[in-house]
């Protein structure tokens, strides 16, 4: 595999990055996951605009521009005859003096990584997954803004771990509020009474490029959209739930905690709906 590091593609073996890294010492990083489908990233430059955003929002200096940056996404893809791929792309702040201080002088460090892409199994998106609130709650805006896609995601990985120990796919998470927010790295919909819900970036979530695609495409369909603040109570009064992200589209959910859902026509109708944007 041929991994983009900083400026050139080196191969999978020689891309080394400092322990003094402090991406790897505290989290201080920033990253985007994508999907290419036949060899074409969908919505790079998307993603890119919110890597360019975390990066402002902590102070990282992303070290190329956004065009070289989309040009080393492509030529990662190329160089690893990659068609159906998972992308990665890191900004971490890079090796600096001791301590936590982001002002001193530090030489940030981009790596691009890229893979085959395996696809969830059919059986996932007919039988959709089953999600258990985690006692883990999402953090709040004051302390680590959720809207910032930082390498900085421990409480999304307890929050997992306790899904993966109840046998689940993945947990809801909360807003210190008692707000449902998001999952740990999707955004969660459902529907009532014919109005599809989704928790509003106030909440304190990832503004997914998938949910921001969704909420479109709904309109579009005259879906009536409502972003809001909702209990947990709401969502389990919902009649059809899904969740969403870059790497599994629209996912059915069959069940949070003991209440079961049915997988709907909604997940289906918009999964279809932006399928048919990538087909383009
Ligand atoms: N996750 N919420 C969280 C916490 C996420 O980490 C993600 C993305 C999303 C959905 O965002 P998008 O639609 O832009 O992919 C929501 C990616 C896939 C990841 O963690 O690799």
């Amino acid at each position: 595999m041929q991994v983009f590091l900083n400026d050139k593609l080196v191969p999978e073996g020689e891309a080394r990055v400092s322990v003094l890294d402090r991406g790897f010492l505290y989290g201080d990083s920033v990253f985007e996951t994508l999907r290419a489908y036949g060899g074409v990233p969908f919505m790079l430059s998307t993603h890119l605009r919110r890597l360019a955003r975390s990066a402002d929002a902590l102070g990282i200096h992303i070290p190329i521009s956004i065009d070289e940056l989309r040009s080393a996404v492509m030529s990662t893809l190329e160089a690893n005859s990659l068609k159906s791929a998972y992308l990665r792309v890191m900004v971490s702040r890079g090796v600096g003096p001791p301590g936590f201080d982001p002002t001193a002088d530090t030489t940030p460090t981009l790596v691009v990584l890229a893979r085959e892409l395996s696809p969830y199994p059919d059986e996932m998106y007919t039988d959709g997954v089953k999600l258990i609130v985690s006692p883990v709650r999402r953090n709040h805006p004051q302390a680590l803004d959720p809207s910032i896609k930082s390498g900085n995601f421990l409480n999304n990985i307890l929050a997992k771990a306790d899904a993966s120990r109840a046998g689940a796919y993945d947990s809801v998470m909360l807003s210190i509020e008692g707000f449902v927010a998001e999952c740990t790295s999707s955004n969660i919909f459902f529907a009532r009474d014919g109005v599809l819900h989704t928790p509003s970036t106030r909440v304190g979530i990832l503004d997914g490029i998938t949910r921001g695609t969704i909420i479109e495409q709904a309109r579009k369909r005259n879906i009536q959209v409502q972003e809001g603040e909702y209990t947990l109570r709401a969502l389990m009064e919902a009649e059809e739930v899904f969740i969403t992200n870059t790497t599994m589209e629209v996912m059915p959910v069959r069940a949070v905690d003991d209440r079961t859902f049915r997988p709907g026509p909604l997940a289906k109708m918009l999964r279809d709906a932006y399928q048919a944007l990538i087909n383009l």
